[in-house]
């Protein structure tokens, strides 16, 4: 990367840019051509590019089976009432969009919040501690979260002594690898999710993915996404049987052309990603601002996190988001803890001692990265953040 002078920019000269968010999608021509063809074609909803997307999705992430659906929140729910029963104890992370632990409560099971790491995941052997003192834990939903892979060898190691059963959020991780092990290959889990939310790495618009090893929540989960109707060859032409309450949970053929010219992309993507977030981390070598891992290749970086001590600065967090916003570039914070907001609160959550997501939670937050981020814009919102900073 060029190196930048702070405070300045290009020529010397302060430029202010168009809007830089955090995150954005990148749409190509072929991908809208995709969309078009089946535009005239004669499926609109459930066609054949919907299997095609669910084959696809298999041969990227190495999982037998696929069941693409209409958001990455319809994916947690639906993967949740195929792998929970009602009380069951579920392991979580407050590190995380509301979805995954809302999808607990969907199967009216009961979420445990447990703390984060250094890396902003799940602490796994915190999680070992409360299966140890409880064996009525049934599951851990953990998020490989800003893209970075949980640690696999450590999830084999619960699931094979505990016996739990392993959600993955990967809505972040598409396109991760832990050693070899890609996200959404449930090697060592028994469903990942993902999320195609114009803000992740491949975008259906709206839309949502599970995979799996196993046939019987595949089974269910087809049943699950379509009402809970079925069809069988011994049934009348017009016949469908519904044993289950099941949703309509369907995406449209018109996604999935998109997902299908997106995924083609996503190794170029991850790659424009992980060098933003390597020149990210050269630049802040030695400042006040930390990324929340030092760079490495098990995250396909969604995020690029970064922690700042503010009891260290003169401007405040919230001062600083409005700053930058002044100066065109949006900033995000990559999360909340979910167990505080008022739901958990009056569910009796909130209270619980959570050392490292206390600190995470002042410190941290998310600077743009997106495979369409110049290498201008990324230097424009380096300098500003850093002279902010400096106050
Ligand atoms: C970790 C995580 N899980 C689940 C979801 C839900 O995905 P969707 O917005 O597609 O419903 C999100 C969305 O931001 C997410 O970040």
């Amino acid at each position: 990367m060029v190196a930048y002078k702070r405070g300045t920019f290009g020529d010397g000269k302060r430029v202010v840019m168009e809007f830089i968010p955090y995150g954005k999608q990148h749409i190509t021509q072929e991908d809208i051509a995709s969309v078009v063809e089946v535009l005239e074609s004669d499926f609109l909803t459930t066609g054949p590019k919907v299997k095609e997307f669910e084959e696809a999705l298999c041969e990227f992430c190495g999982a037998k089976y696929c069941v693409v659906v209409s958001n990455g929140t319809a994916a947690l729910h639906l993967a949740s009432l195929a792998l929970l029963q009602p009380n069951d104890k579920v392991l979580t992370t407050p590190n995380s969009f509301l979805a995954t632990s809302n999808a607990i409560v969907y199967a009216k099971a009961k979420p445990i919040f447990v703390d984060i790491a250094q890396d902003g995941n799940i602490d796994l052997d915190l999680c070992e501690e409360y299966l140890q003192k409880d064996s009525s834990i049934k599951a851990l939903y953990g998020v490989a979260f800003s893209g970075n892979m949980l640690n696999q060898e450590k999830l084999a190691y619960l699931k094979q002594k505990y016996n739990i059963t392993i959600l993955e959020d990967t809505a972040h991780a598409i396109g991760a690898e832990y050693n070899g092990i890609k996200a959404g290959s449930c090697v060592n889990s028994d469903v990942s999710i993902f999320s195609f939310h114009p803000v992740k790495h491949l975008t259906t618009a709206e839309g949502g993915a599970i995979t799996t090893n196993s046939q019987e929540v595949y089974e269910k989960l087809l049943v699950l996404r379509n009402h809970g109707m079925v069809k069988t060859a011994d049934m009348k032409p017009w016949e469908y049987e519904m044993k289950e309450l099941g949703f309509n949970y369907r995406i449209t053929d018109l996604q999935c052309a998109l997902g299908i010219s997106q995924l083609k992309k996503l190794p170029s993507f991850v790659k424009k990603r992980q060098e933003i977030a390597q020149n990210y981390d050269a630049s802040f070598k030695n400042s006040i601002v930390k990324p929340l891992y030092s760079f490495h290749n098990n995250s396909s970086y969604h995020l690029y996190v970064v922690l700042v001590d503010f009891l260290s600065t003169s401007i405040t967090k919230e001062e600083l988001f409005i700053q930058m916003k002044e100066k065109n570039i949006g900033l995000q914070l990559h999360y909340m803890p979910i167990n505080k907001q008022p739901f958990y609160k009056n569910l009796g959550y909130g209270n619980e001692v959570m050392p490292n997501m206390d600190r995470y939670y002042k410190e941290c937050f998310s600077l743009p990265i997106y495979p369409l981020l110049t290498q201008k814009e990324q230097e424009y919102v380096i300098a500003n953040l850093l002279e902010l900073l400096d106050g």
